[in-house]
Parts: C-alpha cells; structure tokens; sequence
C-alpha cells in the first residue's frame, strides 16, 4: 500500500458562505477574545454574530465564561471579525481544529491578528493585572507534526518534508512571528495611557494541568515571563497564512512559587476587571495606527 501524508487543507467554503449569505463586510483584523478582553465583543457596532455551534468546522464546545460566537462588525469604524471564546488544546481538540477560525477570519479578508489570553506570571516583577505584550514564545505544545499544516491558502503545495536538522521550520525562522510594528505600537500605547505593559516571552503548555513550583523554577531560569495554555496554535496558523500578529496576556495569576504575599480570589477579579479597559486601549490604539495600511 502506498502511504500517503495526512496534510490537513481547511475546508473553508461552507463556513465562508454560510456567513456571507448575511455579510459582505471584509474584514481587516481577526481578534481572538480570550479571558481579559471578553467584554470587546460588546463594543462591535453593528455586529453579525453566529454561535460556533452553527458554523461549519467549528468546534462545538467552548470553555466556561466565553461566548462562543464569532462576531463580524466594526470597532472603531474598522471592519473586523472577533472570537469570543476559543477552544483549547487540552479540551482535546487538534491543533487544526484549534485554528480553524483563524483560517475562517483570513478566508473573510483578515490580514493581521490580535490575540488576547490570560496568562500565569513566571517573571517575578509581574503583579496580577499586568499587561504582557508577546515578543516572542517558547511552543511547549510541541510533537504535533500537524502543527506545520495547520492552515494556508487552498491552492499552496504541500509543504516539502521539513529538514532534521535545523529543528527550526524556516518559515519561523526568517522572520519575526510577532509583528514589531504592532508590538511598538502596543508598548507605545501604555506609555500613553500611563500605564506599563511588559514585551515578554510566552512559554506556552498543554495542559490541563498548571505547574509544580519547580516547573516554575524552571521556567524562569529558561527565560519564559509569562505562562498560558492556548495562542501559540492559533498564532503559527496565521504566520502560516502570512497575517501579522499581535498578542497580548492579562497576567491571571502569579505563578512564581517564591512570590511573598500571593493575592487572593477577590484581588485577582479587581485587577482582571482593571486590566480590561487597559487591554482595550491598545487594541483601539493598534487599530487607529493600522487604519492606512
Ligand atoms: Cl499558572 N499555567 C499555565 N500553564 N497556564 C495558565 C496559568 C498557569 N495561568 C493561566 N493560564
């Protein structure tokens, strides 16, 4: 028998049509709303939205708290098309079911994306409430060959097999996966708003489980400042599909073991609840600076 490669093509068109049966809105930016930035799907002007449910290829379950919509408006006069709510590796689902949306959101006319997450803080300068601007990442969800064919364009070859050695896919390797021009803008935007966000590199995990402190230990010392359990999929799909990205993550939680006073329950909700409007000004910022382009 002849063995053949799984090489995994998005079958977009009955997701496209069914949405642009209501829409032709192209949209600019796809938005990922994770935890912490949740209640931008409220700030949509004129917003069509389906439940993930009724879209074809979307995963039919959403962790709790997220809506599970996507939703297709404007934000700031910009056309742009949101997830609220996401799915998660370690909810069982495959990298490609993972990134399917960010496929659908290119598929619409999206050219960059911001994804937002709430993060565990490993560097111990964080506070909860902190905004960490993602410069870079360390893919700890890693061993999914698939990962490299999560999506692209319908008519682009089959990637070649990838080399041995370098270990490094080439595509990550040439340039950078986070977009410097917006991860300036981003930076910039806090110093504006009088406020500090942090560029920082994410280390993300499958899950489900959170860490032991000597994982945390090791974590700092191997230079992650932040950990979390989604984003790095949906990201390599996209650089993939040669979008620009920006990520941001709300620091949920201090995961540094030697932290002195560890907030609790109520503080981590008031400083969740302080970050949003924080998170929000440097996407509006992000937006307004992109509108030209
Ligand atoms: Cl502390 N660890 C991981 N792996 N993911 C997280 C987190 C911690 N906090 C939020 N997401």
């Amino acid at each position: 028998p002849v063995l053949q490669k799984a090489v995994y093509v998005p079958n977009l068109a009955p997701t496209l049509s069914m949405i642009r049966q209501r829409t032709d809105l192209e949209p600019r930016f796809g938005i990922i709303l994770g935890s912490g930035l949740g209640g931008l799907a409220d700030a949509i002007e004129q917003p069509q939205s389906w439940d993930f449910a009724d879209l074809p290829g979307f995963g039919k379950s959403t962790a709790g708290g997220h809506r599970g919509q996507l939703v297709l408006g404007r934000l700031a006069g910009v056309p742009v098309v949101a997830m609220a709510g996401r799915l998660h590796r370690y909810g069982g689902w495959s990298t490609q079911q993972v990134s399917f949306p960010v496929a659908v959101m290119h598929g619409l006319g999206a050219t960059r994306l911001i994804v937002s997450n709430a993060a565990g803080g490993v560097n111990p300068k964080y506070r909860v409430g902190d905004i960490v601007v993602i410069a870079d990442h360390m893919d700890w969800m890693h061993g999914n060959p698939a990962a490299r064919f999560a999506a692209r364009p319908p008519a682009a070859p089959a990637p070649a097999d990838p080399p041995l050695a370098p270990a490094v896919d080439t595509l990550h390797r040439s340039r950078a996966v986070y977009d410097p021009a917006m991860l300036e803008t981003a930076l910039r935007a806090s110093w504006r708003g009088g406020f500090t966000a942090y560029p920082g590199t994410y280390l993300a995990t499958l899950g489900p489980n959170y860490e032991t402190r000597a994982e945390y230990r090791m974590m700092r010392r191997l230079g992650a400042d932040v950990v979390g359990m989604s984003t790095v999929p949906e990201v390599l799909a996209a650089v993939g599909l040669q979008m620009r990205v920006l990520a941001l993550s709300m620091v949920s939680n201090v995961a540094c073991p030697d932290a002195p006073n560890v907030a609790n329950h109520e503080e981590v909700l008031a400083a969740g609840a302080a970050a949003e409007p924080r998170m929000r000004s440097i996407v509006a910022a992000v937006l307004a600076a992109e509108r030209e382009c």
